[in-house]
């Protein structure tokens, strides 16, 4: 049977360091069972998480190699062809506070979850008696999204998060905040759409690493960009997030490319911009910026033009 070496970044009163575990496996054999293996033969005081053992509980996410898994549904012989490697470095989610070893504290997002109001908000016509019934079509358009294990995974590799949690949600929130939106027997969507408006909605910087790592095929970066749309529709455009991308949108429809020096201003508002002119004259000493230079139309501006409207049109039927 093939050797597996696991380095396992443990965390145990305060003292962070890394430990290596050798053992033998099986194809089928899960990281989580080789956490099992050494935890039951080779030392006792490893702490993880796990229950179902089968993608269920979401418990047993964590990083393989710097990327987030499921430990139960992860083969070790499938991670070892793909890092052509018989090591693999295990540690806890990022994004986490690690209370140990690979166990990371929970409460602190779940607590932050709440703003969006993760609860349907039943209309009145609804009571106890008559439940809160829904056609299938509006059923189907929500499904989906009690997939969602609330492992973390979308979490670990945020690169918002990773910036700064202080004004962003986790990911798994917004795919929340949008399961209600989109739940026709919710009565008020508005109260889960503007907490996640004030929660960073338009913060997310486009990596895209929660939906390639979501081991549920969730897509949290596109339910946020399903949030922001309902925000233009419901006109809650009150923010430097939105404002860019009305600018955004307004310079593809008019000219087809980016007018730099006016998007800022749109963006921010001139008496914000103006606090940026020292930036903006070191931009234009090394040419990145020319204030002067207005864009003409792309050729054939017409046509994106009219894909705009189209877009427009589709969106609301
Ligand atoms: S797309 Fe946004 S929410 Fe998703 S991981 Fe990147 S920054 Fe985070
Ligand atoms: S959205 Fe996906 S990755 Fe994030 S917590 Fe839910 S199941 Fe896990
Ligand atoms: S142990 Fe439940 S999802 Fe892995």
């Amino acid at each position: 049977m093939p050797t597996m070496t696991f380095t396992i970044r443990r965390f145990v009163e305060a003292k962070s360091f890394s430990r290596d575990y050798s053992f033998e496996y099986m194809a089928g054999n899960t990281v989580l069972d080789g956490l099992i293996f050494i935890k039951e033969k080779l030392d006792p005081s490893l702490a993880f998480t796990a229950s179902c053992r089968n993608g269920v509980c979401g418990a047993c996410a964590l990083r393989v190699n710097g990327q987030a898994v499921l430990a139960c549904e992860t083969a070790i012989e499938s991670l070892a062809a793909r890092y052509h490697s018989a090591r693999l470095t295990i540690a806890p989610l990022g994004n986490f506070t690690v209370l140990r070893d690979l166990v990371v504290d929970w409460q602190p997002k779940l607590d932050r979850m709440k703003q969006v109001k993760p609860w349907l908000i039943p209309q009145d016509a609804f009571s106890a008696d008559t439940g809160c019934r829904q056609s299938q079509t509006d059923f189907d358009k929500i499904r989906g999204y009690t997939d969602c294990i609330l492992c973390g995974a979308c979490v670990s590799e945020c690169s918002k998060l990773a910036a700064d949690s202080a004004d962003f949600l986790e990911p798994f929130a917004f795919v929340k905040a949008q399961k209600y939106v989109a739940d026709s027997r919710d009565d008020a969507p508005l109260k889960h759409l503007d907490p996640a408006i004030q929660a960073g909605l338009w913060r997310c910087m486009h990596c895209e690493e929660c939906t390639a790592k979501c081991p549920k095929s969730l897509d949290p970066a596109e339910d946020i960009a399903k949030l922001r749309v309902m925000a233009f529709k419901k006109a809650m455009v009150n923010s430097a997030g939105a404002q860019h991308a009305q600018a955004f949108y307004e310079d593809i429809n008019d000219i087809g490319r980016l007018n730099e020096a006016k998007l800022a201003i749109r963006t921010d508002g001139i008496m914000k911009s103006l606090t940026r002119v020292g930036l903006a004259y070191r931009l234009m000493k090394v040419d990145k910026l020319d204030p002067f230079h207005l864009p003409e139309p792309i050729k054939n501006i017409s046509k994106v033009q009219k894909i705009l409207k189209a877009a427009k049109e589709a969106d609301k039927s």
